[in-house]
């Protein structure tokens, strides 16, 4: 069990189930963990976060667990609503990285997602977010060393980002991916958590993209 006692811990996104989950997991460890809502962090808005960062004492880790995006095929979407996506979860990771007072040999971590790896038809532009986001860690190790940078894949995870399909389509999609995949089951926010805790803590990762998708990409 890692000891976090006297560590101040950011996470963005502690009213989802990944980032809910990620900060209880760093407060089981003992940190001091900062959970913001977005009335005081908005992904999308460069003077609160800029306010924020400005009013707090500089964080041992911050965790960006935080995204609303719309998804679709690229014929499909519409292209304010694909703008709007890359807004929200690369450019509102990117801005918040960049106003983050982060301790040296702290930790920054962002949550990308499996399709990085593994394109689907229905979610192009998800894919394209979640490789660059997992790029941005790679290069902000080298420049925010000796802080370092990695980045979360999960697979399907039930939490309520599934939340606007109806209750009977998404149970049909959960069903059926945890037929598909090697470990015959969805994500729970936990196992998602319990990496964001790994590569936080562990003074030798950096630079890395640690997956945690149930099989889903090699499925
Ligand atoms: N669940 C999955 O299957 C899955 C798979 C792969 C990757 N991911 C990624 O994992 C991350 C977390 O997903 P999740 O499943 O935990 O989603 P979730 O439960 O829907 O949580 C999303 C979080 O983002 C926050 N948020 C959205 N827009 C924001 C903004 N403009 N400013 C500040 N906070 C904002 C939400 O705050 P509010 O409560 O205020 O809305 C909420 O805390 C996302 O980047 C998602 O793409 C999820």
């Amino acid at each position: 069990m890692v000891e976090l006692k006297n560590k101040r811990v950011l996470v963005v996104g502690a009213s989802g189930g990944i980032g809910g989950a990620a900060a209880d997991a760093f407060s089981a460890a003992g940190a001091d963990v900062a959970r913001p809502g977005r009335d005081e962090l908005d992904l999308l808005d460069d003077t609160r976060i800029a306010a924020f960062f400005g009013s707090q004492a500089p964080f041992d880790h911050v965790v960006i667990a935080a995204a609303a995006t719309k998804t679709g095929s690229v014929a499909r979407l519409a292209e304010a609503d694909a703008e709007a996506a890359m807004n929200s979860k690369f450019f509102g990771a990117y801005r918040v990285a960049k106003a983050a007072k982060i301790n040296d040999g702290g930790s920054l971590t962002f949550v990308s997602g499996f399709l990085s790896t593994r394109p689907s038809a229905s979610s192009v532009l998800q894919g394209a977010i979640n490789a660059a986001l997992e790029a941005l860690a790679r290069g902000l190790a080298l420049e925010r060393a000796p802080v370092r940078v990695n980045a979360v894949s999960p697979g399907l995870v039930d939490t309520k980002l599934w939340s606007g399909m109806a209750e009977a389509d998404r149970q049909a999609m959960f069903e059926g991916a945890a037929k598909r995949l090697p470990v015959r089951r969805v994500g729970r926010a936990e196992d998602i958590a319990q990496a964001i805790l790994f590569v936080a803590t562990n003074s030798f990762v950096t630079g890395a993209t640690v997956t945690v998708d149930g099989g889903g990409t090699i499925a």
